[in-house]
């Protein structure tokens, strides 16, 4: 998922021949999922129309304070712009407006918005190459930097004019890419390696049969990626499941039996900060695997297992600082039972689902959890999506580790 996902961009357009291309602009950011509000100088209309940016924003395109022709003449508020944009961008921007917001200049919508927002401010320069290279034009370009401002570099190649050289406007899918990657070195776990285990454990009986459980693995998967959206590198362990993931920042380990999982999850134990033991490990494992198929010759069969190792607790044991995170799905007595675990496994916080909630549990795309710390804090939440609750279970470690 890109970062871009839910953000509130205000896309300024100045007017030069590049604006044609701030049509592909904005139709990535929406495919990335972003919101849109175009503001455009009037001059900028020459070169593409409001029509274009309205219809791909879903938004209709501001342009002045007020529209005269229109009686009601609702007021474009730029602070208000200013004030709703997670970040905003200028995409061309020229010479002339540039050099205006070097200089406070606010003579129309665009300028007055830049000049009220308090957002990131992104530029990406555009004109022909002697107006680039002019100094004035490079002072300018240095004085919107020393604001905080941020500048996505003119390229070099064939000009509108002909000449060949700088001051192509950067292609949109490269205006793209360099706003993903500058945002996420904000993401709250940028630098941070997180260790999720997920879904089940089989333990074989036979070449054919498996003792193993109902976990689909969902709540593991929703939050590695969730982790993944908050910048970290995660590393997903993950019994046998139909989920599937892709993201660039997820690797994922595939095990089978209870064994596997502890020994992929000791492996990267060391460099790990956060960990989640989300999977349903099998408590217990045969004994004697057969190594050919067991034939139903008696009537009756019993099975010797012996208990599988706790990798949760073997985890908590080791621990060097890890942030480490437990799962408790109990049927009685939850908060103690869960607490008792919280102890025992020498655990940050404990997750903790009881089956007595409706929508909780195996294979359902729903949870309700209560999360305790190790100061005993107990919070409640609602019934909601796996998803919706990775997001609690981060939000609440990531308020732990910056305390
Ligand atoms: N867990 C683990 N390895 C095991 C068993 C459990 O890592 N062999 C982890 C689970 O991933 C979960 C937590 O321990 O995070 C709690 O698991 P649970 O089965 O509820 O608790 P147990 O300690 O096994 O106790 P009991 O089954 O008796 O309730």
């Amino acid at each position: 998922m890109s970062v871009l996902k839910g953000k509130k961009i205000v896309v300024g357009i100045s007017a030069g021949i590049a604006a044609y291309k701030t049509a592909h602009l904005v139709r990535y950011f929406i495919k990335a999922g972003a919101e849109i509000r175009v503001i455009m100088t009037p001059a900028s209309k020459d070169f593409v129309t409001p029509l274009t940016l309205s219809t791909l924003s879903n938004y209709p395109v501001a342009s002045s304070f007020y529209n005269k022709n229109d009686d009601s003449a609702v007021w474009n508020s730029h602070v208000e712009y200013g004030l709703w944009a997670d970040f905003m961008i200028i995409a061309p921007a020229t010479a002339n407006t540039m050099a205006k917001m070097a200089n406070g200049i606010c003579d129309n919508l665009l300028l007055a918005t830049y000049l009220s927002s308090k957002c990131p401010v992104y530029f990406a320069p555009t004109m022909d190459l002697d107006m680039y290279l002019h100094p004035s034009t490079l002072k300018n370009i240095e004085t919107l930097k020393s604001f905080g401002n941020t500048c996505i570099p003119a390229t070099s190649g064939f000009l509108a004019s002909g000449l060949i050289g700088e001051g192509r406007m950067a292609e949109p899918e490269s205006i793209v890419a360099f706003i993903e990657k500058d945002l996420s070195q904000y993401l709250p776990l940028k630098g941070e390696k997180v260790m999720i285990t997920a879904g089940p454990t089989y333990e074989s009986i036979d070449p054919v049969r498996f003792i193993g459980n109902h976990s689909s693995g969902k709540m593991g998967f929703e939050l590695a990626r969730e982790a993944a959206n908050l910048g970290a590198e995660v590393v997903l362990i993950s019994g046998p499941s139909n989920e599937s993931v892709s993201h660039p920042l997820i690797q994922r380990v595939d095990v089978v039996s209870a064994q596997e999982m502890y020994d992929a999850a000791h492996a990267d134990y060391n460099v790990c900060d956060i960990v989640i033991c989300a999977a349903a490990v099998a408590d217990y494992t045969p004994k004697h695997v057969a190594t050919l198929k067991i034939k139903k010759s008696s009537s009756e069969f019993s099975l010797d297992l012996m208990k599988t190792k706790d990798i949760l607790a073997s985890l908590g044991a080791e621990k060097k600082g890890q942030f480490l995170v437990g799962f408790a799905l109990e049927t009685d007595n939850e908060i103690n039972n869960a607490l008792g675990k919280l102890k025992k496994k020498n655990l940050d916080l404990i997750v903790l689902n009881s089956l007595r909630d409706k929508g909780a549990g195996f294979k359902k795309s729903t949870n309700k959890v209560t999360l305790i710390d190790k100061s005993e804090k107990i919070s409640e939440f609602s019934l909601k999506s796996k998803a919706a609750v990775a997001v609690d279970i981060f939000n609440e470690i990531i308020s732990k580790i910056n305390a």
